[in-house]
């Protein structure tokens, strides 16, 4: 039986760049998609997938995510005097149990490896969970609990992957795939933003990991990869043959929102997701085109 998954890592040290002049002051992670920041939606699809612990990896101007997942009293004095229950409930219910959820500062962004390097003493031995927020998944349910499903069958590093566009794995960590039965795919090696030409595959990983603390042992080395950065990719190419990588294709769909146009997308595809908003959304949309 494979160990279950109790702890995840939040990779949110990262500059934001192209999403300026918004993330001058605002962390990129706490953009709104419809009225939720995306760490909330990464915080609940990682506690719907059974984790226990969390830890947000950030940097310099990150404190608004500590504010936002501490207690508000003012706010919730007035919300309970004028009987806003509702949302009473929602800001109580997204928050995990005290001493539950941990901080630590990469102090400067070196590329998502090190950020992930820098939870090391949190993991402590035991497989883990990495989610990047601005990878945002509409999806029920949710990717990673998807993922932990999957994990069961699989164990070792487990990876959520997608069928990109030939022209577009240069954005991305592409597998090299051994043997594919349309859901899992084993990887025999990793490659971070190959050129197409070059690409050994089109299915890219996206933003969700299952990981053994094996991927330490490489990280520790600090060895920059693509564009000088200490890369996850590379690390976990490494620990194939050690340990087995598999990939999942998931159902739902992802929205790269650290991006302006898959910012835009996910918000109209989150507000035509709720039954309360879809009507009013689908007329706003049909007016403004
Ligand atoms: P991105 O590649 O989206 O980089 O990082 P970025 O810096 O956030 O944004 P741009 O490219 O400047 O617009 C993917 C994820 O890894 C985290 C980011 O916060 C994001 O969740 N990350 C990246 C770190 O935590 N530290 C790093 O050094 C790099």
């Amino acid at each position: 039986m494979v160990q279950p998954v109790r702890k995840a890592v939040f990779p949110v040290a990262g500059l934001g760049t192209r999403f300026l002049p918004a993330t001058k002051v605002l962390p990129k992670e706490m953009l709104p998609i419809v009225d939720k920041p995306l760490i909330q939606y990464a915080l609940e699809e990682a506690m719907e997938a059974g984790i226990e612990e969390f830890v947000l990896v950030t940097g310099r101007g990150k404190n608004l995510m500590e504010d936002h997942f501490d207690h508000a009293y003012e706010l919730e004095a007035i919300l309970l005097e004028r009987g806003k229950l509702t949302e009473l409930e929602a800001m109580e219910r997204m928050t995990p149990d005290p001493g539950r959820l941990s901080y630590t500062r990469q102090r400067r962004p070196r590329g998502l490896g090190h950020a992930v390097w820098c939870a090391r003493q949190f993991i402590a031995g035991e497989p883990f969970a990495v989610v990047l927020p601005d990878d945002l998944i509409l999806a029920a349910p949710g990717c990673l609990k998807q993922m932990v499903n999957a994990y069961r069958e699989t164990g070792g590093n487990l990876v959520a992957v997608e069928d990109v566009p030939r022209e577009h794995t240069d954005r991305y960590g592409i597998l090299d795939v051994e043997t594919d039965n349309g859901r899992l795919a084993k990887a025999r090696g990793l490659v971070e933003k190959p050129a197409p030409e070059e690409a050994p595959s089109t299915l890219s990983i996206i933003g969700r990991y299952i990981l053994q603390p094996e991927v330490f042992d490489h990280l520790d080395k600090h060895e920059e990869g693509a564009g000088g950065e200490i890369q996850l990719t590379d690390a976990m190419a490494r620990t194939i043959g050690d340990t087995e990588f598999h990939g999942v294709r998931f159902d739902g769909r992802r929205f790269d929102c650290g991006t302006k146009i898959g910012f835009v997308a996910a918000n109209v595809a989150f507000a035509l997701s709720r039954d309360e908003l879809n009507d009013d959304v689908r007329e706003v949309i049909q007016s403004v085109l």
